[in-house]
């Protein structure tokens, strides 16, 4: 994959904003956030219920209101772009909620999610995904709404891949799923992505999880950075285990990492 360097030599990265202020009407919900996902790697976003997360990532896509401060895509100025113009220059989002048509086939929501591609390519596509995902081959005729949580997930991230992102964001990918499932999506699912070249930034309340799979954290509280560290460095410090995941969550995750 080509890759470009700003004038430092140093890589561009795939998705960054810089001092983003941004919310709803007058509300600033993300209080100056900047950050990075450097191309092929995966970012984890983590923080308490509230912190702003979800409305960062709305914020980067054109659907929260920024108010001030830049999103960079490659280092173009993408800031307040639609979604549908983000989609098309390489940026595939998968919401909180909301991520599949209900109504709808697993085969039809992957041909949705190719809605810019011709016949031919779309298929081609779908062929692809289905190697990611090959779960869903056996699903393919079945509707959305009668799917797992986990095969659901599936379904929105191959939904996203049928566009060939060049940087996927997933707000939460495992929330409704089990801990063992969500080990599984984000190991299995999310991991392998960026060893395919795909920039991951992804939002989680399952800290450990995430970071276990991640290159880079940052920790989001009331719509502040507080932290951004490497993710195995998060994990391996007690005292900074503590600061993302609280004492309690920090003391279960560390019996539970000691153990492996
Ligand atoms: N559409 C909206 N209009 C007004 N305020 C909103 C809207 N969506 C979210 N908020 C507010 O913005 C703040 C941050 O919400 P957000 O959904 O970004 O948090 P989050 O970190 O994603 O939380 P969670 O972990 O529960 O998903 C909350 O106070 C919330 O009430
Ligand atoms: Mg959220």
């Amino acid at each position: 994959m080509p890759t470009s360097s700003d004038s430092g030599g140093r890589e561009t990265p795939a998705l960054a904003v810089q001092n983003l202020v941004a919310g709803y009407g007058d509300f600033a919900v993300v209080d100056g956030v900047s950050l990075e996902v450097p191309v092929g790697k995966v970012v984890a976003v983590a923080g308490p219920n509230g912190a702003g997360k979800s409305t960062l990532l709305k914020a980067m896509l054109g659907i929260a209101r920024v108010m001030s401060g830049k999103v960079l895509l490659d280092g173009q100025d993408v800031t307040s772009a639609p979604l549908e113009k983000l989609a098309r220059l390489g940026v595939g989002y998968v919401p909180q909620l909301d991520d599949v048509f209900d109504s709808l086939k697993v085969l039809e929501n992957l041909e949705m999610g190719g809605y810019l591609c011709n016949r031919v390519e779309r298929q081609r596509r779908i062929e692809r995904v289905l190697q990611v995902f090959p779960q869903l081959q056996a699903k393919l005729h079945r509707y959305a709404e009668t799917l797992s949580g986990g095969e659901r997930k599936m379904t929105a991230i191959a939904r996203v891949l049928m566009l060939d992102p060049k940087i996927l964001v997933l707000d939460e990918p495992t929330a409704s799923l089990t801990p063992e499932l969500s080990r599984v999506v984000l190991e299995e699912q999310v991991r392998p992505l960026s060893a395919m070249g795909t920039s991951v930034l992804l939002v989680e309340q399952k800290a450990v999880a995430a970071l276990a799979i991640a290159d880079w954290a940052y920790l989001l509280v009331r719509g502040r950075v507080e932290v951004s560290a490497p993710a195995a460095e998060v994990l391996s410090d007690p005292n900074m285990r503590e600061i993302f995941l609280g004492r309690a969550a920090a003391e279960v995750a560390a019996r539970s990492v000691d153990a492996e």
